[in-house]
């Protein structure tokens, strides 16, 4: 089911200075940052020739990644995406196979415009997954 890997997403504390950092140490291409009011993030993307690690920050006073940075103040990976043929399909899987979806369980639209479902952690050996319509 799962065809590509997308990306990775990582919680920083301050969002241009760990675009700088990867800039100036890693020597990495990053983008401006975006603010994405709906999804409460603002996300700076790494472009590199396979994938790409998008560096996020929260944004607004209800971001859902506000705890996080709280609990992970120096920074942490915070999940990983990959994409699916067929978002509704993954639905029924994760359904069938007793794997909770974040949420109210139906696709939404993530910061790239497409479909996605995020997998609950505790179903997947501890780690956030993101599955994104291709
Ligand atoms: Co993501």
């Amino acid at each position: 089911m799962i065809t590509k890997f997308n990306h990775v997403a990582i919680v920083v504390p301050n969002l241009d200075e760990a675009a700088q950092k990867y800039k100036t140490v890693l020597g990495a291409k990053v983008s401006e940052p975006f603010d994405y009011l709906e999804h409460g993030v603002s996300v700076v993307f790494v472009e590199l020739d396979n994938t790409k690690i998008e560096l996020m920050h929260p944004y607004g006073e209800k971001s859902p990644i506000k705890s996080f940075l709280e609990k992970n103040s120096s920074g942490a990976m915070h999940h990983i995406c990959m994409e699916v043929k067929d978002i509704f399909k993954a639905c029924g899987e994760m359904k069938k196979n007793g794997v909770r979806i974040l949420g109210d369980g139906t696709p939404k639209n993530g910061a790239h415009n497409k479909p996605v479902i995020f997998l609950h952690p505790k179903d997947f050996f501890g780690t956030l997954i993101e599955l994104e319509q291709e």
